[in-house]
């Protein structure tokens, strides 16, 4: 069969029509779209990452006054990122990072250049040291449909009740959607959010197409390795965020499972020689390694992927992140909230019958996957298993507060619920001693 020629020049025009036309209407647009802050691990700095449709100069000004001049200038870098669809849509992304900023301070920033400039937008720089309380929003699976935690999420941060949010994987459904426009959409929609606090991230399974590419370009993580896999620290903690992802598209390299690895065992070896000035190691990866959602996810399996490895035994990460006495794991991908009894091997190691969590002798899992996209919830099995202690499956996302070295608060709120708070509990652990479980 071949197509009618007057189909095909059709289909050119409207082609060529799209290509050219970003915006709603006329030219591509020089005004910043789709700001975003992320923390590069540098105490005092802060990085503006915005998108353009055409090429400009990059450049945030900024000052500590809510109106009138920003005093304050700082140059950064453009890189065209192309969209791998059948559109190749082009987008310019600008990233400048911002130094010697005051910890705790409030200030006001645009970005963009003589061509066209952003709003005004706030954030507070992040304090500095181990001896502050964050306070996070946890979360991952949120879509540019049906984003059922972003109005209160937007509240709680035009509030100041957080420091930063970790987005666990799994955004927009999909960045690289309809040409990446799905991706735009989204990133303007976090933008009243992450526009105003460093917004974290690890890659999820709907970050996939094109070898990851739109994740990659669109965030800016610390490190050198595009996001894939990094870690911060922030208050008492160290967080690592890693890349689950690497198990399951191998054919983008089954070299990088190997390399995450090694990264994150040398990675855990630096934080417990720090352990004593930062006692919390936290991960963040999308694909947990336990759940008892009622699908056949890696989790459901006895020897999930991510838990026990490739082939069952190579690089599997439960007995790494036991061996160097990881506290708090947090995962996403179920779209539910599910929090285990500290665990490993399937055993359960509460600190007591009383005070599971208090001294436990296991690390602390929280599956929390439920911000809200277009699937809507995933259910539960029907019988929980014996290490699960909590399952939720409304919408919702995590609140985390880290209260000092020995002091972790987490509530789940729900949005099904009007923000009602569905889970509360404290990890204590103590002080010392907490470079491997016992
Ligand atoms: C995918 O990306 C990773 C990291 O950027 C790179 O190391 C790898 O070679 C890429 N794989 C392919 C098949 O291009
Ligand atoms: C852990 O603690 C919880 C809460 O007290 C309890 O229900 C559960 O049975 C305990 N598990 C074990 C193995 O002790
Ligand atoms: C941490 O905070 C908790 C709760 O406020 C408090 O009980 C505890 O003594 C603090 N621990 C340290 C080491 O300051
Ligand atoms: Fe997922």
């Amino acid at each position: 069969m071949h197509p009618l020629p007057g189909y095909w020049s059709c289909y050119r025009l409207l082609l060529l029509f799209s290509l050219g036309v970003q915006g709603s209407l006329g030219a591509p647009s020089a005004a910043p779209e789709q700001v975003h802050l992320s923390y590069p691990g540098e105490p005092g700095s802060m990085t503006v990452t915005w998108t353009t449709w055409v090429p400009t100069r990059s450049e945030v000004q900024f000052g500590l006054q809510p109106s009138g001049p920003l005093p304050l200038r700082a140059q950064g870098t453009f890189v065209p990122f192309v969209d791998g669809g059948i559109l190749r849509r082009k987008l310019y992304i600008h990233r400048v990072t911002l130094r010697k900023l005051l910890p705790g301070v409030q200030y006001v920033y645009r970005c963009g250049s003589a061509q066209g400039w952003s709003r005004r937008f706030r954030f507070r720089a992040l304090k500095n040291g181990a001896h502050w309380s964050p306070r996070l929003a946890v979360f991952g699976d949120l879509g540019a449909d049906n984003p059922k935690a972003l109005p209160r999420l937007r509240r709680d941060t035009q509030q100041g009740m957080y420091d930063a949010v970790l987005h666990v994987g799994d955004f927009a459904y999909n960045l690289d959607q309809d040409n990446a426009r799905v991706g735009d959409r989204f990133m303007r929609l976090i933008e009243p959010v992450a526009a105003s606090l460093p917004y974290m991230t690890c890659p999820g399974n709907h970050e996939e197409r094109y070898n990851f590419s739109n994740y990659k370009a669109r965030f800016s993580m610390p490190g050198d390795n595009e996001g894939l896999w990094y870690s911060w620290d922030l208050g008492p903690a160290h967080i690592i965020s890693f890349s689950t992802e690497v198990y399951f598209f191998l054919h983008y390299g089954r070299h990088l499972v190997q390399r995450q690895f090694r990264w994150l065992e040398s990675d855990l070896q630096k934080a417990n020689k720090n352990r004593a000035a930062r006692p919390w190691i936290i991960t963040m990866g999308h694909r947990p390694m336990y759940c008892s959602n009622a699908d056949l996810d890696d989790c459901t399996r006895h020897e999930s992927k991510v838990r026990k490895g490739l082939q069952g035994k190579l690089y599997g990460l439960e007995d790494l992140f036991y061996k160097y006495g990881v506290d708090l794991q947090l995962w996403a991908h179920e779209h539910s909230y599910e929090r285990l009894w500290p665990i490993y091997n399937y055993q359960v190691f509460n600190g007591s019958r009383e005070m599971p969590y208090t001294n436990p002798r296991g690390p602390v899992h929280i599956i929390t996957g439920s911000a809200g996209c277009e699937e809507r919830l995933t259910p539960f099995a029907v019988f929980p298993r014996p290490w699960s202690a909590v399952r939720v499956k409304e919408y919702g996302y995590t609140r985390l507060h880290m209260l000092n070295g020995t002091h972790i608060h987490i509530q789940q709120v729900s949005d099904d619920q009007d923000g009602k708070i569905v889970d509360d509990v404290w990890v204590v652990r103590p002080l010392f001693g907490r470079r491997m479980y016992l």
